[in-house]
């Protein structure tokens, strides 16, 4: 077991340490515009009606589209796509079309009028499922209503942020505990 000598960390930056999931591009469309934000602040709800909370924060153009459209796509890029998606995060679409901005193509979703990034492994077609957080804390629930995966690879090369403009890559991948699961958590 490993033994660590800790010192107090502030609080407003753990963070770093507890953000695992993939950044992710949030596509979203209302009336005739579309658009594109980077997002690290999302969490996996409930698994049936699949439920993601997202921090999308009031300043951001997307906000309002997606508060008024009640809709919006969760795209998972890959380590190619890591400057688009950092510059996606450094402009908005209030001044910028980041479709054409960034070359990423627009895709139909199947239930949703927001549009796919084709460029990303994978995409979630979202529906806002409680709004009852997002006055408060700019938190919207959506619910995934249909999914769209590549089937390869497996695993893909996401990116997850530590803040401070640093990444970490996803690496190795181990099947090692899997026997240690009960089925019921796997
Ligand atoms: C790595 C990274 C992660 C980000 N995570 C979030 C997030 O979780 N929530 C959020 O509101 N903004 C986040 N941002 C900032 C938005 O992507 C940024 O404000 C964006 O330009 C908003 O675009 P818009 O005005 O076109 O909506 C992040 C940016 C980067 C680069």
């Amino acid at each position: 077991m490993p033994k660590y000598t800790k010192n107090d960390f502030p609080t407003w930056n753990v963070r770093r340490f507890l953000e695992p999931g993939p950044i992710v591009l949030v596509s979203s469309a209302y009336q005739a515009d579309t658009n594109i934000m980077t997002m690290g602040w999302h969490m996996v709800m409930e698994f049936s009606p699949a439920l993601v909370t997202c921090l999308i924060s009031g300043a951001n153009h997307s906000f309002e589209m997606i508060r008024k459209s009640r809709q919006c796509v969760i795209n998972l890029p890959t380590v190619d796509l890591a400057e688009a998606v950092v510059r996606i995060g450094n402009c908005s679409g209030r001044n910028v079309d980041k479709f054409s901005e960034f070359g990423l193509t627009p895709k139909p979703g199947t239930l949703v009028r927001s549009p796919l990034i084709d460029e990303c492994y994978a995409n979630f077609e979202c529906r806002l499922a409680d709004s009852g957080w997002v006055n408060k804390y700019n938190l919207f629930v959506f619910e995934v209503v249909k999914a769209h995966v590549a089937a390869s690879p497996k695993f893909p090369k996401t990116i997850h942020y530590r803040g401070d403009g640093e990444f970490m890559i996803s690496g190795t991948e181990t099947a090692k505990y899997r026997r240690l699961f009960r089925p019921g958590m796997l």
